[in-house]
């Protein structure tokens, strides 16, 4: 092997080491956040920024609603106890997942107007106005009760800012305020307010 060769054989060598280790993984990154909390992002849809500010302001606060009762439903959906266990285990599942569903359109519908959407439970606790249950198991009544209440606060705080993103000319926000979080909380609020209705199970009241 000439000299030359040998150079060769150890640059080849070298190089390879240098590819094992650009796949090394860079731990322990820290730098300055690109967006602030509260600051807005410019976006080219056509919507000037104080009704972008005014969407993205009254969407983080269905947000961080949402999320909550989407919680809650988890929790009544582990908690739950009773002769009616199995339909509400299942029923409250369900209604987590639709209020998951919900939380994703919300977040993004955010990010788009050039907002930040809240994402971390500590953040979300802070913002929520649905009043926070106790750690401990409830009967199945007051779970319902707790849930029905969650969910009027969100259908009516949705329809103030439904009006308000319409009369701004945001559409979209109005839109996904209606026919999402509206329309799935009136039906979530249906299938749950009727476990609460008061009537015999076996024997007719005037039998
Ligand atoms: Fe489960």
């Amino acid at each position: 092997m000439s000299p030359k060769n040998h150079r060769s054989n150890a640059k080849s060598e070298e190089q390879l080491e240098a590819g094992a280790d650009r796949a090394r993984p860079i731990l322990h990154q820290k730098a300055r956040e690109i967006q602030p909390y509260g600051k807005l992002t410019p976006m080219p849809i056509a919507l000037d920024e104080n009704v972008r500010a005014e969407s993205v302001g009254n969407l983080n606060q269905v947000l961080a609603d949402t999320m909550t009762l989407r919680d809650m439903y988890k929790k009544h959906h582990w908690q739950v106890a009773g002769h009616t266990f199995y339909q509400l285990h299942l029923l409250f599942d369900k209604h987590h997942g639709e209020q998951d569903e919900l939380v994703d359109a919300i977040a993004e519908r955010i990010q788009l107007l050039g907002g930040i959407s809240l994402a971390m439970a500590a953040d979300v606790a802070e913002t929520t106005m649905i009043p926070r249950p106790p750690r401990g198991r409830e009967e199945a009544p007051v779970q319902i009760s707790r849930l029905l209440e969650a969910h009027e606060l969100i259908l009516k705080e949705a329809r103030t800012m439904a009006k308000k993103a319409s009369e701004a000319g945001d559409d979209g926000t109005n839109d996904l305020l209606v026919s999402n979080v509206i329309r799935t909380n009136e039906l979530q609020a249906w299938f749950v307010a009727e476990h609460v209705v008061d009537v015999p199970l076996v024997r007719a009241a005037g039998a």
